[in-house]
Order: structure tokens, then C-alpha cells, then sequence
């Protein structure tokens, strides 16, 4: 038995001496010590000595599998370093090597124009109010004074909830001002910049989702010259020093009386070209004295309070800043385009 062992502790001695991987390793291994190895084998034949040669026999085979096992470990050892070696040297990082940049994004062209236009209104001492883009048909229309059955709804078609028509995506900016009034006391100066919706087909001018910024000023006293001053200044921030405004009358239902504002085509100069289609002006903003009804409506005494309100599409501002011809390519995302604004 013990030449057996000596021959099994020789040969194994020799394979592990030329084992390249661990694979190897672990296949000697099971070669000498699995269910089925060498030295089991031996073991296994054990039963067949007398019981006076069995302490001694089992001595010399413990002997054998202890030691078979350290050279299993030492070699694994040795291949388990030599990779690491190996590692270490095919790995090596040169810090001095310039890294990777991070590819940076960049501001959208609408987040820019309304981070703009919310710089300009903080200056002059609004704040900045937020609403739901899901509205009830109370604060969408009711609140500002278009009830059921009137006329101005036809304008604004929008998007409705399956099984519950009292819910849609609100179709302006406007009924911020509602909820506005209704949670806050005079004075009040806040503007409202966000995202509406209008059932539009997609165009170059027109997209079913879009921005606007809605202003709300009421406190004791103000009158439509705060109205003028506040949107003339604005203007001229935005379009610079030599811009002209004019005030148009309109109709709003919630404002009385309402106008529109204009600004000369910075193009032409007001001769009239392809930017204003003629006209010489460009529409910028609907606005007017908010109306005694929408004030009372909300809580706020029309006899002690007045206030104005303004609200405008921010898209055709970005594409007139930036010279954008189709809005679509707000909303498309194309990295190309977006680039353009880094
Ligand atoms: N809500 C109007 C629209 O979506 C814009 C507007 C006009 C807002 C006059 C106002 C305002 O606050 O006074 O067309």
C-alpha cells in the first residue's frame, strides 16, 4: 500500500509540476481524491486487512491525503498569484493618460427662454406659482368666467378622461391664477410658466402640447397703466431698448377690458416682410383687467381689489429668438438640433 501511495503522491507531483491553470489543478484533484479517485480507491480497500494492520495502514493514508492536499493548495496558490501577476501587469492604468469627458447636454431652447422670462418677472417682484396640468372643468373654464355653453370653449378643445369628462388637460396657463387667489390675500404678483394642450393636428406653428407664462397681478389700486408699464418694460427686456409696443383691444371673458399686445416686426421695422406676414407687427400676448366676476369668484372683493393678468405662447418666442422655422423640432428631440444650443 504504501509503494501505491508513494506512486500516487509521485505522479501528481509531476502533473501539478506542469499545470499551466487552475482548471488543471482542480482536475488532479478529483483524480486523487474524488468519489472515484486514487486515493479513495485505496481506502476503499482497506476492509480487506486484519484489524491489527488497519491503525497502522490508516496512519500512513491519512498521512498521504494530507499531504496530497497541501500540494493541491500550494500549487493552486501558486497559479492563483501567477494570474494575478499577470493581471496586474496586462492591467496597468496610466494615470497620467487625459480621462474620458463627460458628454454634456444642453438647455433647451425652451427651458432657456423660460428660465429667462422667470428672471425677468422675479426681477421686477413676481413670484413664481405652479399648477396641476390636469385641471377640473371648474378651475379650466368655470372660474374664468367661460361657463357651459360659452362660446370661447369652441377655441380651446382639449383632452378629456375616458369616464370622467370633469377632468382634462388644461388647455392655458390661466387657471393658476384661479388657485392662486384662492389660496393667497392681496397683493398678489406671481407668473405661472408651463405646459398646455389643445386637441391641434401637429404643423409648423401649431404641436397639441406647448408652453405659456401666465401673469397675475391684483392688489388695492392697480390699474391698466400697470398693466402697460409692467409689459412695455418686459418687452424691451426681451426684444431690446428700441422695441415699440402697441395695446389692441379684444376679448377675453375673463378679463375686462382685455387687449392684445403687439410688438413692431424687428425684422422690418413695421414696413411689413415675411416674418410678420405683412403685417408689420407681431402679436405677442393676450392681457387686460381681470374681471370683477373672476375676482369674486375666488374670493377677492372687486370693490376693495383690482388686478391685470397677461398670458402668452412661449414657442414662438424661442423661435423667433433663435431663428426656428418649424415648431416641431421643439418636441422631436433630434440631438442634432438640440446640440445647436450648447
Ligand atoms: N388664456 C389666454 C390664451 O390661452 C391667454 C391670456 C389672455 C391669459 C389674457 C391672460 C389674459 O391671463 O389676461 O389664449
Amino acid at each position: 500500500m504504501k509503494e501505491k501511495l508513494r506512486e500516487i503522491v509521485d505522479t501528481l507531483s509531476e502533473r501539478l509540476a506542469a499545470a499551466s491553470a487552475l482548471k488543471e489543478v482542480e482536475d488532479l484533484r478529483v483524480w486523487a481524491l474524488g468519489k472515484k479517485g486514487e486515493l479513495t480507491q485505496i481506502l476503499k480497500g482497506m476492509g480487506a486487512l486484519s484489524p491489527e494492520e488497519r491503525p497502522a495502514a490508516g496512519q500512513i493514508a491519512n498521512e498521504a491525503r494530507v499531504k496530497i492536499e497541501s500540494m493541491l493548495e500550494t500549487a493552486a496558490s501558486t497559479l492563483r498569484i501567477a494570474e494575478l501577476e499577470r493581471r496586474i501587469k496586462d492591467e496597468d492604468i496610466d494615470i497620467t493618460m487625459p480621462g474620458r469627458a463627460p458628454e454634456r447636454g444642453s438647455r433647451h431652447p425652451m427651458t432657456a427662454v423660460i428660465d429667462e422670462m422667470s428672471r425677468l418677472f422675479v426681477g421686477m417682484g413676481f413670484e413664481i406659482a405652479e399648477g396641476p396640468e390636469i385641471e377640473t372643468d371648474y378651475y379650466n373654464f368655470v372660474a374664468l368666467n367661460i361657463p357651459e355653453q360659452h362660446p370661447a370653449r369652441d377655441d380651446q378643445d382639449t383632452f378629456y378622461f375616458e369616464g370622467n369628462g370633469n377632468f382634462m388637460l388644461r388647455t392655458a396657463t390661466s387657471p393658476v391664477q384661479v388657485r392662486v387667489m384662492e389660496s393667497q390675500k392681496p397683493p398678489i404678483r406671481i407668473i405661472c410658466p408651463g405646459k398646455v394642450f389643445r386637441s391641434d393636428d401637429v404643423d409648423a406653428t401649431h404641436s397639441p402640447v406647448f408652453h405659456q407664462i401666465e401673469g397675475l397681478v391684483v392688489d388695492k389700486g392697480i390699474t391698466l397703466g400697470d398693466l402697460k408699464g409692467v409689459l412695455t418694460v418686459f418687452a424691451k427686456e426681451v426684444f431690446g431698448d428700441k422695441a415699440v409696443v402697441r395695446f389692441r383691444p379684444h376679448y377675453f371673458p375673463f378679463t375686462e377690458p382685455s387687449a392684445e399686445m403687439d410688438v413692431r416686426c424687428f425684422s422690418c421695422g413695421g414696413a411689413g416682410c415675411r416674418v410678420c406676414k405683412g403685417e408689420g407687427w407681431i402679436e405677442l400676448l393676450g392681457c387686460g383687467m381681470v374681471h370683477p366676476k373672476v375676482l369674486s369668484m375666488s374670493g377677492i372683493d372687486p370693490e376693495i381689489y383690482s388686478g391685470y393678468a397677461f398670458g402668452m405662447g412661449l414657442e414662438r418666442i424661442a423661435m423667433q429668438r433663435y431663428g426656428i422655422l418649424d415648431m416641431r423640432l421643439m418636441f422631436e428631440n433630434d440631438v442634432r438640433f438640440l446640440r445647436q444650443f450648447a
